[in-house]
């Protein structure tokens, strides 16, 4: 059984709330319960967390990563100039797959860029909730390879 961290960050907590056209319906709670029940389905337990504040996300990945095997990352818009969390990610040693609810590279300039996606083996983006079922199974596989 692995434990996958699944880890939002800044205003996801709005989710639901936020621009249903770049974000979807979904709230954060709906997402969370998606990736749980899929990764159950696989006898995966997920882990998960949410912060508005960037030295927390880095806290709680540092507190965790020892005990987990992969991440599922939707960093915000830390995504575009946090190398704090890239080093903290990096710093984990665990595959990382980062997700984007809309697609970030048919929007504004700044947000094409993601500072944290060196430290991930994927990034999934403009899928909405989908994403986050496409980045277990891309987490699913390349564990599955490990052991
Ligand atoms: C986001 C994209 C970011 O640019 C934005 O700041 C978010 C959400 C997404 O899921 O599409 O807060 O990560």
């Amino acid at each position: 059984m692995a434990t996958i961290l699944l880890i939002h960050g800044p205003n996801l907590n709005r989710l639901g709330a936020r621009d249903a056209l770049n974000y979807g319906s979904k709230t954060l709670a709906d997402i969370e319960a998606l990736v749980s029940a899929e990764a159950e389905k696989f006898g995966h337990n997920v882990k998960s967390f949410q912060s508005n504040h960037e030295g927390a996300l880095i806290d709680y990945l540092q507190n965790e990563s020892g005990n987990a095997d992969g991440i599922i990352i939707n960093p915000g818009a830390l995504t575009h100039y946090s190398y704090s969390l890239l080093d903290a990610l990096t710093d984990t040693g665990l595959p990382c797959v980062e997700v984007h609810l809309s697609d970030i590279n048919s929007r504004e300039e700044w947000r094409k860029i993601s500072v944290t996606a060196p430290a991930c083996i994927a990034q999934i983006s403009g899928k909405k909730e989908d994403g986050y079922i496409e980045a277990l199974k891309l987490l699913r596989e390349h564990i599955a390879k490990e052991i």
